[in-house]
């Protein structure tokens, strides 16, 4: 157990909670899920589906409707042709990144991964004993993976790679290329990818490609995405993945042994989030590209930060090197003093220090808010 890690965003939650039970007024931009409700047409769903009897245990790799719904969405948004028993339905889209590695990998396997990224992927390679490679994000590239540096890091001992695009916590997004040439990196090898795509529909600029439509590489993905961040439905605990369908009976028994199932009332909301009105979904898109665009402008304006325009997903990843204060330190006194809740880049790994996340993911009057007390800070603690 002592390996394992954590996801620190639910501890500063606890941490700032307490400092609202004690009359302290925080702005929360630490969590990483959409503030919109889920939208009605997905509640009237699930609604009905409670009262017609959809309370009951289902298949572990979820509901036919809802594993054929995934496939038809799969297939036409990755251009490639994925049938009902490729795909596994899970309580999120976390169980995905946890059931891949405890299913491929083991100790004297090597499994690389972005760093600074989502926290679960290096506990998850630490608790099964596999060994982390981490491969560095860098703000220069736009937190792309630098390919060569890719390159570099593949051997004899990789067994997996994990991307992820959008990409949290810097907002990075992959191009076209650099996924053709992380493809061409792998080669033949017998190397399977985990890509992350949770954030798949959060994108704007460009357009998101996955690694699963390039030619030779359907067979050695695992697609990740679900409906936490896109139909704001965190809650509801319901993701998926998209394999090689004997893969995908070992992850249906990991379920079995864990889960069961995914709630099957969940499930059958599932199917009208991918067959329903989609407006929703570019109406929230369109909502978190106004409030990034305050935010990175105002965090250029305070004094010690510097901020990319991320491309994708609902976070901004602000650079703090000339605040002259390490990335943790700097997280709690903003919380402590100024009521602003966000994260450290370290927890998303050693190469996040210089950096700060903070989330998008609440109105624009409490981004405001929360710019003008960061800058307040900075102007009365910085030299
Ligand atoms: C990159 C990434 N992958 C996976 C997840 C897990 O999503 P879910 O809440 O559906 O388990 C998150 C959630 O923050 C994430 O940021």
């Amino acid at each position: 157990m002592a390996r394992l890690g954590t996801e620190t965003a639910f501890e500063v939650l606890v941490k700032a909670k307490a400092l609202e039970a004690k009359g302290r007024d925080v702005v929360h931009l630490e969590i990483g899920e959409p503030d919109f409700d889920t939208p009605a047409n997905i509640i009237g769903a699930g609604c009905e589906a409670l009262h017609k009897g959809f309370t009951h245990y289902g298949p572990s790799s979820g509901l036919m409707e809802l594993r054929e719904a995934i496939a038809q969405y799969v297939s036409e948004t990755r251009s490639v042709n994925v049938s009902p028993d490729e795909v596994v339905v899970v309580p999120g889209g976390k169980p995905i990144i946890f059931f891949s590695i405890l299913a491929l990998c083991e100790q004297g396997d090597e499994v690389i991964y972005p760093n600074p990224g989502f926290p679960i992927y290096e506990s998850m390679i630490d608790y099964v004993g596999a060994k982390a490679v981490p491969i560095r994000l860098r703000e220069e590239m736009e937190f792309r993976l630098d390919v060569d540096e890719l390159a570099g890091l593949i051997n004899d001992r990789t067994k997996l790679i994990i991307i992820n695009s959008p990409q949290n916590p810097t907002g990075g997004v992959l191009t076209k290329i650099d996924i053709d040439q992380i493809a061409e990196a792998i080669g033949n090898r017998n190397i399977m990818v985990l890509s992350d795509e949770i954030y798949s529909r959060l994108i704007f600029e460009g357009e998101h490609h996955s690694i699963m439509s390039i030619d030779g590489m359907k067979e050695r993905t695992i697609l990740l995405d679900g409906f936490s961040k896109t139909y704001a439905m965190t809650g509801w605990r319901m993701g998926y993945g998209v394999m090689r369908a004997d893969l995908a009976t070992q992850l249906s028994r990991l379920m079995t042994n864990s889960n069961s199932c995914t709630a099957s009332f969940t499930q059958i909301a599932g199917v009208e989030a991918l067959r329903g009105p989609q407006k929703s979904v570019e109406k929230m898109c369109a909502e978190f590209k106004k409030r990034r665009d305050v935010m990175v402008a105002g965090l250029n304006k305070i004094k010690g930060f510097s901020c990319r325009l991320p491309k994708g997903a609902f976070y901004v990843f602000p650079n703090i090197t000339k605040t002259g204060w390490p990335s943790k330190k700097l997280a709690d006194a903003l919380l402590e003093d100024a009521g602003v809740a966000g994260l450290s880049g370290t927890a998303f790994g050693d190469f996040g220090e210089g950096y700060l996340r903070f989330s998008v993911a609440n109105s624009i009057e409490n981004i405001e808010k929360a710019l003008e007390r960061v800058d307040a800070w900075t102007k009365k603690n910085l030299k």
